[in-house]
């Protein structure tokens, strides 16, 4: 590649949560704040057994998937496969000679040596590899958002009750210590009751909205287009279709499935929320008509029911391609007692306290009362709320960082190895997964259907 991947596009194509610690993001995360913890972590210790690894689709993804996985110790590449020529050249170039490589899954799925397979392909693909790869008795670690369609859901959920097999999805925050370290607060009452989720990608170039560089030589000689488009009406050869894929409905999910999930993921994780019962969904073609038939500016709004875990609360998401904010990623957790801002690599946490007494002045009716009367309410409420009754709690702010070397990504992996080595349980089952993914793409439905979407988070189902 000429031009590599720069950092921050690197983490952003990553869902906006970190692969690497952004230093600069954790200066700012202090600064302000009146302390700083860094989150302790205990590395995993390695198993001896070697666990061989197959990844399907091998393209940013499919590269950065690799790498994770091949960080965890005691892992082994040993097939790849992909429907572009190119992209297997570069596996043999990358990892080596004796990687076997096909254009054709199901080679890999036959084969006997093979423990786990990595699904990273466009989203149209997901499901049904996934419950292939089940089926023949392969563990699973499958990209978000593992279904491209609602009615792909409970199919999967069915193939990986069935076969037993574990089975992981990709929204790698899920395994975050930063995360898990705000659902701990989140528990104790940190920020007093939820109301309010506010969670938001700002993307402001032509890679962030998925013009992905081409290759000098797609053509239907190199990609397997017909497997491409295997089960869909047929359509001729559009490289468009194939690199830009996220770009089209047939293949991918828009921004809400593709971006909208990684936030649902990271909220259900702290929240421990099934879901929303109602959905809505508004965007706009605003700036990217390169012949895209998705949105580049959209935000949903989703009512959350109680449960047990949780009370009641409203989520507002949003994304937005073409954002003079420029690059940022935040989800912003808001109680009646402070908040949490999730960033890059850590979160602050803020307190703001009502006082008990209800306030009088200031931005206030009394002065619009004749003067007697404003001195005999003004001494009513002295007599009524003490001096301390009278003050907002003073309750300093804690920003919490990952130590330096944390990789989020490569956790998620050895979550996963555990689970097929020791039968460990996984962070991100089907179901939790599905419960993630299901709601954005009711955004999708919400917007090209101008309606709101009911949903029953328990049972998984549109109503
Ligand atoms: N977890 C994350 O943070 C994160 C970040 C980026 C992408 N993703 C997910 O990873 C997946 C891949 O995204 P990407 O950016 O790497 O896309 P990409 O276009 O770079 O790569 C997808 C590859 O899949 C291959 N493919 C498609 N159908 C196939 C099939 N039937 N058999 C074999 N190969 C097939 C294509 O040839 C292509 O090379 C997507 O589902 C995306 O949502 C996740």
């Amino acid at each position: 590649m000429k031009v590599r991947p720069s950092r921050r596009n690197f983490i952003r194509q990553l869902g906006g949560s970190s692969l690497l610690l952004a230093a600069g993001s954790l200066q700012s995360l202090a600064e302000d704040e009146t302390r700083r913890q860094v989150i302790p972590y205990a590395k995993r210790i390695s198993a001896n057994d070697k666990i061989r690894v197959a990844s399907i689709g091998m393209g940013i993804m499919g590269h950065a998937d690799a790498d994770s996985a091949l960080k965890v110790p005691g892992v082994e590449l040993v097939a790849a496969c992909d429907l572009y020529k190119g992209r297997l050249d570069r596996v043999k170039e990358k990892y080596g000679d004796n990687v076997i490589t096909t254009q054709d899954y199901r080679e890999l799925l036959l084969r006997k040596d093979i423990d786990a397979v990595i699904i990273a392909t466009s989203d149209n693909w997901h499901a049904r590899i996934a419950i292939d790869a089940m089926n023949s008795g392969k563990a699973v670690y499958c990209e978000k958002p593992v279904v491209q369609k609602i009615s792909d859901g409970l199919p999967v959920i069915a193939a990986q009750q069935k076969t037993g097999k574990p089975m992981q999805v990709g929204s790698q925050r899920v395994s975050s210590i930063v995360w898990r370290q705000a659902k701990e607060l989140y528990k104790t009452g940190a920020i007093g009751q939820l109301n309010c989720v506010e969670a938001s990608f700002d993307r402001q170039d032509a890679l962030g909205a998925w013009e992905y560089t081409m290759p000098t030589d797609g053509s239907p000689e190199t990609v397997g287009w017909d497997r491409y488009i295997e089960g869909m009406k047929k359509m001729p050869w559009d490289p468009k279709k194939f690199f830009w894929w996220r770009n089209y409905r047939d293949f991918g999910t828009g921004v809400a499935g593709d971006l909208f999930v990684h936030l649902l993921s990271g909220i259900h994780l702290v929240t421990g929320s099934f879901g929303p019962k109602t959905i809505f969904a508004s965007g706009q073609l605003c700036y990217w008509k390169d012949g895209r038939d998705v949105p580049d500016v959209m935000t949903a709004i989703m009512q959350y029911p109680e449960s047990k875990e949780h009370p009641a609360f409203q989520v507002m998401l949003r994304v937005n391609f073409v954002s003079g904010l420029g690059d940022k990623g935040i989800t912003r957790f808001i109680g009646s007692e402070g908040a949490m801002d999730m960033l890059d690599s850590g979160f602050n946490l803020t307190h703001s306290i009502m006082s008990k007494a209800p306030g009088i002045g200031g931005w206030d009716a009394i002065y619009s009362y004749p003067q007697a009367m404003q001195d005999e309410l003004m001494k009513q409420y002295d007599l009524k709320y003490s001096a301390e009754d009278q003050k907002r709690p003073d309750k300093p702010g804690v920003s919490y960082v990952a130590p330096a070397d944390y990789d989020e990504h490569v956790e998620h992996f050895a979550n996963f190895f555990d689970g097929v080595r020791n039968n460990a349980p996984l962070v991100e089952g089907p179901e939790f997964a599905f419960r993630a993914a299901a709601p954005t793409l009711a955004c999708n439905d919400s917007y090209f259907q101008q309606k709101i979407i009911n949903w029953d988070p328990v049972n998984m189902k549109v109503v």
